[in-house]
């Protein structure tokens, strides 16, 4: 008589497990800790971690806002009406990552840091103000290519572990690739 191959028994076995712990200790669970809200005993990542990394990328996108202000007003004022526009565009764009990473951080019962001593180290891209207005879209790619690759890393660090934060990075990297893309563009048009 032939054996049942072992691969069926485990694939049975894999569909007869439970979805979702038992409902009654999910219910248990959920009144425990009532203090922390969104965060459950189910919260897989290292909070502090989380926030510290979250933190970072707030400053990052805090020292974003503020050099793509730097660059607004001054290409407004060199009459590069076109480019000044895109920098405002970026800066009120990061201006609302900010804010989504800000409030993801008091979800996670942490608490976002706005202070201004040791913002600049903090944030992985730098705070740089450029002559020219090419000097200054290099310097805005710059800073979006170091946003892509850190978010990258941060995206790959939350995995399964904080879908939510991870889902929300995720967001935000796609926005900072259009603006890489759009100041490269820029970059382009200008040296024709
Ligand atoms: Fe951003
Ligand atoms: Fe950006």
């Amino acid at each position: 008589m032939k054996h049942r191959p072992k691969k069926k028994e485990a694939t049975v076995s894999r569909f007869q497990r439970p979805f979702l712990s038992d409902v009654q200790e999910l219910r248990d669970r959920a009144r425990q800790h009532m203090d922390r809200g969104a965060v459950t005993q189910g919260y897989r990542a290292d909070r502090e971690t989380v926030i510290r990394i979250l933190n970072q990328a707030l400053a990052t996108e805090i020292v974003c806002v503020l050099r793509y202000k730097r660059h607004y007003f001054m290409a407004a004022g060199i009459h590069a009406q076109a480019v000044a526009q895109e920098f405002l565009e970026h800066a009120n764009e990061e201006q609302g990552h900010a804010d989504q990473i800000a409030e993801r951080i008091t979800q996670l019962s942490g608490e976002p840091d706005f202070s201004p001593d040791g913002l600049a180290s903090r944030s992985h891209s730098e705070y740089v103000e450029g002559t020219s207005l090419v000097d200054m879209i290099r310097e805005d790619l710059v800073a979006e290519r170091v946003a892509i690759e850190s978010y990258s890393e941060i995206i790959r660090f939350l995995g399964n572990d904080d879908p939510t934060s991870r889902r929300l990075m995720e967001g935000i990297l796609a926005v900072e690739e259009q603006h890489a893309d759009d100041l490269k563009r820029l970059l382009e048009t200008l040296s024709v």
